[in-house]
């Protein structure tokens, strides 16, 4: 058999090339890519025009890209493709709380704050008291676990997203459990937001007919030795976009009635327990 290219053997040919001693895993990834591709472009017969306004998108969203920007992220985030990612990585038992995507708005080295301050240092929004436990998978507290928590303000904006206009850690906050597992801080019921849509990302979800909103959420990272992290948030029920998420991050388990606080000075009410995994390796 030749090994020039030919449209038949298209893919057969490109994965030919690769070499004895390349990485069984990076051989295994690259000629799974190879096929797809070719697949997908065989497909769809894909015109010059199209493929030319394909290498355009892709420059342009790798030049969108900068410390405070990953364009290609969220085009990973709004295919679906970070989610199946995750979905992927974490298949935990039942018990467990379920992951969602990280989103861009995680800053490391937020304050670590007393149990039941407040994070909103901007003054704006409806309080809402945030509390519950984290757990293990047989109901037992987890000590000495760190909750990370991250939320929009009521303008619905990231505190690095309006660096001159909001506190630096706005709505951030590390909060460190005790033997009890318990949780608890202040903040303000998050708001529904767009996506960052100013962009290629942006342009592409307007030419599908598709939105940029998120419903309104608050993010958690929880640690503990000995467990596996979890990436999640909770979601406000009876949010507008809980069923059209731009970046398909919602599932059942992690939607929240927020009620009025037994205080009405805390405003609403979140109250939430989270199973971390025990890590195995
Ligand atoms: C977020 O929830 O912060 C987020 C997630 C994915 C893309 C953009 C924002
Ligand atoms: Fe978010």
């Amino acid at each position: 058999m030749s090994g020039y290219f030919s449209e038949a053997r298209s893919a057969e040919t490109v994965i030919d090339r690769i070499g004895a001693g390349a990485d069984p895993r990076l051989r295994r990834i690259m000629t799974s890519l190879i096929t797809h591709l070719h697949g997908f472009i065989k497909d769809v017969a894909l015109t010059e025009k199209e493929w030319e306004q394909a290498i355009g998108f892709l420059t342009e969203t790798g030049r969108m890209c900068s410390g405070t920007r990953q364009e290609f992220i969220l085009l990973s985030d709004v295919l679906g493709a970070s989610m199946l990612v995750d979905a992927i990585n974490h298949r935990w038992p039942a018990p467990a709380t379920e992951s969602t995507v990280f989103g861009p708005f995680h800053v490391d080295g937020a304050p670590v704050r007393q149990m039941g301050e407040s994070i909103s240092l901007d003054g704006k929004g409806e309080p809402c008291l945030f509390r519950g436990r984290v757990l293990d998978t047989d109901g037992n507290p987890v000590a000495g676990a760190s909750v990370d928590v991250w939320s929009d303000n009521a303008d619905g904006f990231y505190d690095v997203q309006q660096p001159d206009i909001q506190p630096p850690f706005n709505n951030r906050g590390v909060f460190v459990t005790g033997e009890d597992g318990r949780y608890a801080f202040r903040g303000v019921k998050p708001v529904s937001y767009p996506i960052p849509s100013d962009g290629p990302v942006g342009r592409m979800l307007a030419a599908l007919g598709r939105h940029p909103w998120r419903p309104a959420h608050m993010h958690f990272l929880i640690g503990a030795p000995g467990f596996e992290r979890l990436i999640t948030h909770i979601f406000v029920a009876g949010d507008s976009y809980l069923d059209s998420d731009a970046v398909f991050g919602v599932k059942d388990r992690l939607i929240v009635d927020f009620k009025p606080a037994d205080n009405p000075t805390d405003g609403w009410l979140a109250e939430y327990d989270f199973v971390l995994v025990r890590r195995t390796q």
